[in-house]
């Protein structure tokens, strides 16, 4: 009964498959067929990658699924997350593995002077040569190059609001031809903000006080009360 379950299951599948236009997109070089419409990652697990569960969020938040993809009739190639980009046909894609940009070390409530600890903490900040490689890369549009400069400028309240989507994918840094890992700076210059001066950047300020005000309780009720079964439909239906 089990295995004619499972073949009717299989057949309902295929079906599915079916229904779908099928595209062609190359993975690392390699060429395969998969179903119109689905995301880069899900392109990925159909093509038989391993699908390691508990690493992504698959939303959009966590940055990663960082991936490099070529469009067929464009040479120049893009940046994505890959849970959030939709595959076409003749698309070539790889996923970026983790970048090695050097990560300052820095105990926030000791520092005395955050605006001059950059330049000791990133000292390659104030070296960024305009090329704007890395808001081209940037899959959320911030305008990384200008958010530099102005945590180099000491205007770091603007910086926390540019960076507010930065989901730290990371694909600005193997691009800047300085050396300079644009999302750390920007994640030091937020920080910074949030704990060394009083104005706090809008949005954070709006989601505190939703939470203070008790908006979000139920949904943690709910969730809390979830059995671990419970807890893998609840994350499959958001796949
Ligand atoms: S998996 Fe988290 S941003 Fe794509």
């Amino acid at each position: 009964m089990a295995a004619q379950d499972a073949d009717k299951q299989n057949l309902i599948d295929q079906e599915e498959v079916i229904r779908h236009r099928m595209v062609t997109v190359e993975i690392a070089g390699k060429t395969y067929q998969v179903p119109e419409g689905i995301t880069v990652i899900k392109a990925l697990w159909y093509t038989g990658q391993d699908q390691i569960r508990g690493i992504g969020c698959l939303g959009g938040f966590c940055g990663a699924c960082a991936t490099y993809y070529r469009t067929k009739d464009d040479p120049k190639v893009k940046t994505c997350l890959a849970c959030q980009t939709a595959v076409q046909d003749g698309m070539s894609f790889s996923m970026v593995p983790p970048f090695p940009a050097r990560k300052a070390i820095y105990q926030m409530a000791e520092l005395k002077d955050p605006k001059q600890d950059l330049f000791n903490l990133y000292p390659e900040a104030p070296l960024c040569r305009n090329c704007n490689a890395c808001t081209e890369a940037c899959p959320q549009t911030i305008d990384v190059r200008e958010g530099v400069w102005r945590a180099v400028f000491g205007d770091f309240k603007a910086v926390s609001e540019m960076f507010m989507d930065c989901v730290m994918c990371g694909l600005c840094a193997p691009v800047c031809i300085a050396d300079i890992a644009p999302n750390l700076v920007a994640l030091y210059a937020s920080r910074a903000q949030g704990a060394h001066f009083a104005e706090k950047p809008l949005r954070l300020t709006q989601r505190i006080k939703e939470i203070e005000e008790g908006r979000y309780e139920a949904e943690w009720d709910r969730i809390l009360k979830m059995n671990e079964q419970q807890l893998k439909e609840a994350c499959a239906e958001l796949k």
